[in-house]
């Protein structure tokens, strides 16, 4: 029995509900037996008031503009940590002791290879399909490759899928962008870092040695750690809708796949490059300021808001510092940066943003980094794919392993036609 309840009255009758509290943030009202005591559901289009599930992974405050993965700030980590070091604690719950995030290291990059049979794959597409694209189709694909691993009632076979999928997406993101520009894939090199081999497979070639440059590899490691996991957003409630019928994790994994590459969620740093540079400069930036203000004008400010964060999303500000610190190290000089500090600057002054509680989000400066980094906008969301998969199977984890886990299926309101006869053709 919880300690606090909440009384509801409906049709002049009180109903009690249970009050859940967690480690910190909201409590939430259990209003599972909503729906039995009372005969009506509750309606929350975009899931703005509700709790779909319990977990320990991820907390955010997006008033306070906080974020913490396993209790820890996502500033500490972004800063002291590695991909691999989040990606441990995130599937494990507590850091990694040196010859634990050894082994895992070693795990993942014995898992980087792919079947030669789905390389063949890529030849199917089209040269010019986006990454994302074949991205949704290859990790789809998965199954059909590795079913000693898709029996997800056994703990082990869990582990080495998700153990498979970290350590394949780096492959299938390179191979899809060499795809697209018409050059051989290449294979993982064990010698190197998840960062720096994902790097190579991207950015080198067969006939030359590929040199990692430290400060470009500290950086997308830090990029990957920024998208690692974010609580039950669209692509993770996906996942995790997916997984609650039982489907295999490669499937469920290729489903978040394809909600992350919608502008409004994974697509939005490529929109947002996309919108720094049809600025152009910071003299046009008024403009485009009241054009996201008119409410008969569809453009918005890409990077600008968030459904949880009413603060600054701490990812932008470690995303702003890396800017800086890509530019030193690759000598780039982007006036695209200017502008967006400078439209930064404009929009936390405008009043439509400070009433609206809009702020960078993590979006707003990765596309700058990662264009100086040399990748095309189109990649943009398939490497927001391959560092979120370390949140997706974690959380699909947690979900699966939960025995109070059943499948998702939400209510609606209906608005159609109420039940009417059918009409023969020459009736109609
Ligand atoms: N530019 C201009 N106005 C905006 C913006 C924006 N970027 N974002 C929200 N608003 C306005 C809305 O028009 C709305 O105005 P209203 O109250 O007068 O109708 C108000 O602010 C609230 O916005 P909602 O869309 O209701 O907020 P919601 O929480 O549903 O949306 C979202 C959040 C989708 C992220 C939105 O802010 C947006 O479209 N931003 C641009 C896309 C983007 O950057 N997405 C990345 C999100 S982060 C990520 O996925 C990793």
């Amino acid at each position: 029995m919880a300690d606090k309840q909440a009384t509801l009255n409906v049709d002049g009758n009180d109903v009690e509900f249970p009050v859940l509290q967690g480690s910190t943030g909201p409590d939430v009202i259990d209003i599972r037996k909503l729906y039995g005591s009372t005969g009506k559901f509750t309606f929350d289009p975009g899931y703005k008031s509700t709790a779909s599930c319990e977990s320990a992974l991820t907390y955010i405050d997006g008033q306070e503009g906080v974020l913490l993965h396993r209790g820890y700030p996502i500033g500490q980590l972004a800063e002291s940590s590695s991909f691999m070091e989040v990606a441990y604690l995130l599937l494990n719950g507590e850091l990694p002791q040196e010859q634990e995030l050894n082994h895992f290291e070693y795990t993942i990059s014995h898992h980087t290879m792919l079947h030669e049979q789905l390389r063949h794959l890529y030849q199917g597409f089209r040269r010019d399909a986006h990454p994302m694209a074949i991205m949704c189709g290859v990790v789809g694909a998965l199954s059909a490759f590795y079913h000693d691993s898709t029996d997800i009632s056994d703990p082990e076979h869990r582990k080495i899928s998700s153990h498979r999928l970290i350590a394949k997406m780096p492959t299938i993101a390179a191979a899809a962008y060499k795809y697209s520009i018409g050059q051989p894939m290449l294979y993982p090199d064990n010698s190197l870092s998840y960062t720096g081999n994902f790097l190579r497979m991207t950015f080198g070639v067969p006939a030359e040695e590929y040199e990692v440059i430290p400060e470009v590899e500290k950086a997308m490691d830090r990029i990957f750690i920024l998208h690692a996991d974010h609580e039950q957003n669209a692509s993770t409630s996906t996942v995790r809708l997916a997984g609650s019928s039982g489907a295999n994790p490669f499937a469920c994994i290729a489903a978040g796949i394809a909600c992350l590459w919608g502008p409004a969620h994974g697509g939005a740093n490529e929109a947002a490059l996309n919108m720094l540079r049809e600025i152009g400069t910071p003299d046009k930036i008024p403009h485009y300021i009241e054009r996201a203000k008119d409410k008969n004008d569809p453009f918005r400010l890409m990077g600008f808001g968030h459904r949880v964060y009413k603060n600054y999303d701490p990812r932008a500000t470690v995303m702003q510092k890396t800017v800086r610190e890509v530019f030193d190290a690759l000598k780039v000089d982007d006036p695209v940066f200017e502008t967006a500090l400078r439209l930064e600057e404009i929009a936390l002054n405008d009043d439509y943003f400070v009433e609206k509680k809009l702020f960078p989000n993590v979006d707003f400066y990765s596309g700058i980094i990662l264009s100086a980094i040399g990748f095309p906008t189109t990649m943009f969301t398939a490497l927001f794919a391959l560092a979120r998969t370390v949140g997706w199977v974690a959380q699909w984890n947690e979900m699966i392993s939960d025995p109070g886990q059943v499948i998702g299926r939400p209510r609606q309101l209906y608005t159609g036609p109420t039940q009417r006869d059918y009409i023969p053709m020459d009736k109609r």
